[in-house]
């Protein structure tokens, strides 16, 4: 019975295969805080990947309203009312995995269950619903009425649960890169991938009757590039680079400091057990009970963190949506912050500060006058 140490619930649990990370592993950072809803990485997605017959229905970006969206609907909580009580010790997940039983014996496949296809009908139902109205208005640090984006893609997972179920061996995690791929000349439709996905990111098509599943865009990273979903950000709330376990952590390397270093990004439902690879900075308007449940019991810090970013978590910020090569190292001064690529040549400069252009009232040279509209 193979023992693999899952660094995001603090001990080791059960897995079907042995301990294999790759030789370097994909990794995002979404700050949910920069979030618009605005689908544009929905729609980069559906253009490039998801545009054939039996897709209609399949988005593998979808950015959902939570708490009460989700896609398929109601995913995530019918697992967590599954998986038991989930309580933490610290850093230490006392409850089970979706891989473990009650005695903490490996199952025979991943706990999970297959959605209904009414239940796939909507990438973001109940779009902008808060939990209430106030007739007061809402103010900051913390709201009682609220509802933030979930930006979702495969987390391309580090204990797949989806490669765990499925008896054609049909899905496999690429040595060089981590992104999880499901070869579609092996694949027979069983769905029992679509079953043990606790994020449900694998899908059925229809036509074809075959599963399909997010390639993390696999071309263009192998080009150096950033992901579709990630370039066409509007709100540039993504960044993507590579995640070292957190003894192999590198603070030079963005994605490591935001995660290891800053603790300031989370994994989504760690006491899933998957390790998951997209790592969200939480909502500082929401009840923290709440983000707890979703993102583990480092919200607390992350969310000071975020509120008051000191100058080197600013300048790490500010590289998110600058360029579309991927940045592997950074370097921060009082002026500005460097993105390097992997041959360590400068792909991006961002200015600490914008500079502050205050225009005249009267432009001499236009013979104009300038009026502020509001
Ligand atoms: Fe597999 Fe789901 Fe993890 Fe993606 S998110 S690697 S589909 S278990
Ligand atoms: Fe789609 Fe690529 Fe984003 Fe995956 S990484 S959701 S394939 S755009
Ligand atoms: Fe959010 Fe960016 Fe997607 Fe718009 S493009 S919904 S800002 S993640
Ligand atoms: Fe395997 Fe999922 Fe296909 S279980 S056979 S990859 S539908």
């Amino acid at each position: 019975m193979p023992q693999v140490n899952n660094w995001q619930i603090g001990r080791n649990m059960q897995y079907v295969h042995e301990d294999a990370r790759p030789e370097r592993q994909i990794g995002f950072v979404f700050d949910i805080n920069r979030c618009i809803g605005c689908q544009t990485c929905t729609m980069a997605c559906r253009s490039t990947w998801t545009f054939s017959k039996g897709q209609e229905y399949m988005w593998w970006n979808n950015v959902e309203t939570k708490p009460y969206g989700g896609y398929p609907q109601n995913w995530d909580v019918k697992l967590l009312s599954m998986l038991g009580p989930q309580a933490w010790d610290e850093a230490e997940y006392k409850g089970q995995t979706v891989f473990e039983d009650e005695q903490g014996r490996l199952r025979d496949s991943p706990l999970g269950y297959l959605p209904t296809q009414e239940e796939w009908r909507f990438p973001n139902i109940y779009e902008d619903t808060a939990t209430g109205y106030s007739s007061e208005g809402v103010s900051l640090p913390e709201h009682r009425n609220f509802f933030f984006y979930l930006q979702r893609i495969c987390n391309h997972c580090t204990y797949p649960a989806c490669l765990a179920a499925c008896p054609r061996n049909a899905i496999h995690k690429r040595e060089e890169d981590g992104i999880v791929l499901l070869d579609q000349h092996r694949c027979r439709g069983y769905r029992h991938c679509m079953a043990a996905c606790p994020y449900k990111k694998t899908m059925y098509n229809s036509s074809s009757r075959i599963t399909e599943k997010c390639i993390a865009c696999f071309p263009r990273v192998e080009d150096e590039t950033c992901t579709r979903c990630t370039a066409a950000c509007v709100g540039s709330i993504r960044l993507q680079g590579w995640i070292n376990p957190p003894e192999q952590a590198d603070p030079e390397n963005p994605i490591d400091y935001l995660v290891h270093t800053r603790k300031v990004a989370l994994p989504l439902y760690p006491q899933f057990g998957t390790e998951p690879n997209v790592y969200y900075i939480p909502p500082r308007w929401v009840p923290k009970k709440f983000l707890s449940q979703m993102f583990g019991p480092g919200v607390e810090q992350a969310v000071a963190s975020r509120s008051q970013p000191d100058a080197q978590l600013l300048a790490v910020m500010k590289l998110f949506g600058t360029t579309t090569e991927i940045i592997t190292r950074f370097e921060a001064n009082e002026d500005h912050v460097l993105g390097r690529n992997e041959q360590g040549e400068v792909v991006v400069k961002v200015p600490i500060q914008e500079p502050f252009y205050e225009r005249p009232f009267r432009d001499v040279e236009a013979d104009a006058y300038r009026f502020n509209e509001a």
